[in-house]
């Protein structure tokens, strides 16, 4: 089996400064690519920015700015929150750029020569904001204005000439391969929701616009620019230089393992991405995982709705680490989920400052106290330490399988789990009454090591700055780090150095008025 995988996010609009959702997004698919690469997977993660369309123009022109330096200022703004986030994407890509846009021109002849494109009229409504056209019965009347039922943002009627690309046809063959292919939509609610428009009927799609112009042109009609959704979803190859005959990264990460999107998109990226690549000839992405949103109160965060919570305010006072923890554990995957501050500072004491923290400092301690700062020797390990210690071993496939369905919730549950046991276990075996019984002692001591050396490898993917801390206590560096180990308990050598380290997470003080 080939060990390489391709996890992407959204590539994002870049007509407003990145927000939590935005972060939210790329840190779940950052915690994936680590997660793979720890288990051996050569891993590529991209990222990156959706620059054409109304929207953007709109956006650039509000500012009194040409649309290519409003992207540049503001692409650069996403791009510095992948350095801030600590993200570990191997490409960051731009629609203005260069390989992407002859990808999307030659998939366009693609779909041309296959009898796939043809020109006619568009009326309709369509909604700038959410870049979709929309049916009748898919608006409503808000306020005297014609808004979205599903995102709520408003839409005008449009009616121009323009190519329609034969959706209608590729119906039953995309009902097929949701049958056939029974996660390639998760979670399973949604793919429900998927199927169910799916089989409402499709219709054919308008695919370029002409009373605008900030887009890539459509071959042999510069009359039109490409519908930026085409446009924008064609990424995923052209990051891979799909172009090129014999592109090795194309060979070696296509198709991609997970389209990693929010809910808000899921229709773009299950039903009409796939209808494109099979009327192109080229293999479907194997999953399609649309999560929940953050929420503002209970409305999406979303900066149309001003609502937003700024990523780097709330790195600024709590640090990267407690925010990816938080967004991991707290909002449960698949489902919407909210931040606060206060939630946040909860989450910081009671599990990263007491129950990780706390761990990694009672029993180093100890160890540096009672165990001459060494690795002690074990003798022979009894029930007890084997049963903490073989959760790993006996999880190890169930861990893959379940990280496999993107189930993090999951995953951050082992965790929080094995927290609470191994603190459990430290102090139920009360190693500083077993002085007269060094074997004991020294086996208890190994054994709560070997328990923080395996938690810690399982929460690098998710907060890689402090493991690489907590990892100078065995002077290991992230390197070491590997799944495959966490299910033996030999890895740490006795008589190697235990090193003291700085405390990792500082107690939040709250005052109760
Ligand atoms: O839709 N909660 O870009 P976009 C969780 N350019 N995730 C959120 C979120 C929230 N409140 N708000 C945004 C686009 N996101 C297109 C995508 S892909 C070929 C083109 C995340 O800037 C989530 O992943 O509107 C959502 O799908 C994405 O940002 C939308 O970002
Ligand atoms: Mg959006």
């Amino acid at each position: 089996m080939s060990k390489n995988f391709y996890i992407s996010t959204p590539i994002y609009y870049p007509s407003a400064n990145p927000h939590m959702g935005h972060a939210y997004s790329s840190i779940i698919a950052d915690f994936f690519a680590r997660f793979k690469r720890i288990d051996g997977y050569d891993v590529c993660f991209l990222t990156g920015t959706d620059e054409h369309g109304l929207k953007i123009q709109r956006a650039a022109e509000k500012k009194g700015e040409d649309p290519q330096s409003f992207c540049n200022e503001i692409s650069q703004t996403f791009r510095n929150l992948t350095e801030v986030l600590n993200l570990s994407n191997t490409d960051f890509i731009r629609t203005t750029e260069e390989r992407h846009k002859k990808t999307v021109q030659y998939l366009w002849s693609q779909l041309e020569k296959n009898g796939d494109i043809y020109l006619s009229k568009y009326s309709g409504w369509y909604s700038v904001s959410d870049e979709a056209f929309y049916n009748t019965d898919e608006i409503e009347e808000k306020n005297g204005k014609k808004v979205s039922i599903s995102s709520g943002s408003s839409v005008e009627w449009i009616e121009e000439e323009s190519y329609f690309f034969k959706l209608s046809k590729w119906q039953d063959k995309l009902l097929k391969h949701y049958e056939e292919n029974k996660d390639f939509i998760l979670p399973k609610s949604r793919k429900n929701e998927v199927i169910s428009f799916v089989k409402s009927g499709l219709k054919d799609l308008s695919i370029s616009r002409r009373t605008f112009s900030w887009g890539i042109k459509v071959p042999n009609n510069s009359d039109h620019v490409i519908y930026v959704w085409l446009d924008a979803l064609t990424n995923y190859i052209s990051a891979l230089n799909y172009v090129e005959t014999n592109s090795k990264s194309y060979k070696k990460f296509w198709p991609a393992s997970v389209h990693l999107i929010g809910k808000d998109i899921l229709r773009f990226h299950a039903v009409y991405w796939p209808a494109f690549l099979m009327a192109a000839n080229i293999p479907l992405p194997l999953r399609v995982y649309g999560h929940g949103w953050i929420l503002s109160g209970d409305e999406k965060m979303s900066k149309s709705k001003g609502n937003i919570l700024d990523p780097l305010e709330i790195i600024k006072t709590y640090g990267l680490d407690p925010l990816r923890y938080y967004l991991i554990k707290e909002v449960s995957f698949g489902n919407d989920g909210n931040i606060s501050k206060e939630k946040l500072e909860n989450c910081i004491n009671s599990d990263l400052a007491n129950n990780f923290g706390n761990l990694c400092q009672r029993v180093t301690a100890f160890a540096q106290k009672n165990c001459s700062a060494k690795v002690p020797k074990i003798i022979k390990f009894n029930k007890e330490d084997l049963e903490m210690l073989n959760k790993f071993t006996n999880n190890l496939e169930n861990i893959r399988n379940e990280i496999d369905k993107q189930n993090v919730n999951f995953y951050i549950d082992f965790i929080v789990n094995a927290l609470f046991e191994a603190n459990k276990y430290f102090n139920d075996q009360e190693p500083w009454k077993k002085k007269e019984d060094l074997d004991r002692l020294n086996t208890i001591v190994y054994t709560s090591l070997e328990m923080i050396r395996k938690i810690s490898f399982m929460l690098y993917p998710i907060i890689p700055q402090t493991i690489n801390k907590v990892l100078k206590i065995f002077n290991l560096d992230s390197n070491a780090i590997s799944l495959e180990s966490i299910a033996s308990h030999d890895k740490l050598r006795s008589g190697e150095p235990i090193n003291k380290i700085d405390i990792l997470f500082k107690k939040i003080e709250k005052n109760n008025d």
